[in-house]
């Protein structure tokens, strides 16, 4: 049955800015992280620790997190591919992480430049150094639909990814379909298959939007019991390593769906719309969300 509430992680300011060609001036990151903290999110991905050459756009990580407020119930994780990311992380006052495997060996190795198994190996290390630190890690498991090099992924490979994931201690496993080409139709089977591995109290959905599918195959998800949805701002995004991916589902869009289902968010839609208007004025791009462009002519 469907939740009566649902926790919406918003990525915005790291999966919606990572793939970004024209570098962003952090005091524009720190803002929109700000005018997100009023909207009444609980989550908002505020960065990447990872190699400034595979992702020059967020190589100013360490700054921006000197802009973050000390919010109590805001959560601000960032990501982390290796042991190194976790001590810059740590070092700069993050409080939360992420790590990020994948169910398909060829984005791993075009991703992260190693091997599923070598990829687990590094979160164990990373996952025991949180651990002992109390440091909360959510795991991502990307490519659970399709790959943009290998093709349609099985849903048992994204089950074993995920009970990996959620063994070595992650409390929360985000299912990312990576390149936006999952159904309802791909998705839900992909979803049982995952479920035998790992409670579905313990999941999240993380749909790109490429087909404009991610508003049905939330549905799907909401109906199978999971009540964490990852989203974006604005709809910005795209992965740097996944070609043709398009932006995450835009927050704006998922509220407003939330919303008419009678499932609570509290998340404010006309914040969260000047978050967005904010954004998308510095980028010069209209808004990606249907509902603000919606809701912005009326
Ligand atoms: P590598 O080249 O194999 O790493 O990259 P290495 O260990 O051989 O080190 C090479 C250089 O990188 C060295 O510097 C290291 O110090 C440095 P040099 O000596 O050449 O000057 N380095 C680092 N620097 C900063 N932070 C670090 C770090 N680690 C090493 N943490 C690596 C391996 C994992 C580092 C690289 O491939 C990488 O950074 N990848 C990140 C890719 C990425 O961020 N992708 C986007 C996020 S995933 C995503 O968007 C999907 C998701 O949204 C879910 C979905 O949609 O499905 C989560
Ligand atoms: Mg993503």
């Amino acid at each position: 049955s469907m939740p009566s509430h649902v926790k919406v992680v918003e990525v915005g300011p790291r999966d919606g800015l990572q793939n970004e060609k024209i570098i962003i001036p952090t005091s524009i990151k720190i803002e929109l992280i700000h005018k997100l903290t009023y909207t009444g999110l609980s989550v908002i991905e505020a960065t990447s620790f990872v190699s400034p050459k595979w992702v020059p756009q967020l190589a100013d990580a360490k700054d921006v997190m000197k802009g973050i407020p000390s919010i109590e119930r805001i959560h601000f994780p960032v990501l982390t591919p290796n042991i190194k990311g976790f001590e810059a992380a740590i070092a700069a006052g993050a409080k939360d992480i992420a790590v990020f495997a994948s169910a398909s060996e060829a984005f791993s190795k075009s991703n992260i430049n190693c091997s599923i198994k070598d990829s687990l190996g590094r979160y164990r290390d990373v996952t025991k150094a949180a651990k002992a630190l109390g440091v909360p890690v959510r795991g991502y498991v990307s490519c659970v639909i399709g790959c943009p090099i290998e093709g349609a992924i099985s849903p048992t490979k994204v089950a074993y990814v995920a009970k990996q994931l959620f063994e070595m201690g992650c409390f929360e496993i985000s299912l990312g379909d990576t390149i936006g080409v999952g159904t309802p139709g791909t998705v839900i089977p992909m979803l049982h298959a995952v479920m035998s591995a790992v409670p579905v109290e313990k999941l999240a959905v993380h749909f790109h939007d490429t087909y404009g599918q991610s508003l049905p195959n939330i549905l799907a998800s909401l109906q199978m019991g999971i009540a964490v949805v990852d989203s974006s701002v604005a709809g910005l995004g795209g992965c740097p390593y996944a070609k043709g991916a398009s932006g995450n589902v835009a927050t704006e869009d998922v509220v407003y769906m939330l919303n008419g289902l009678g499932i609570t968010t509290n998340v404010d839609l006309t914040k969260l719309m000047a978050a967005g208007d904010f954004i998308c004025n510095h980028l010069g791009r209209e808004s990606g969300s249907k509902t603000a462009v919606a809701l912005s002519k009326i």
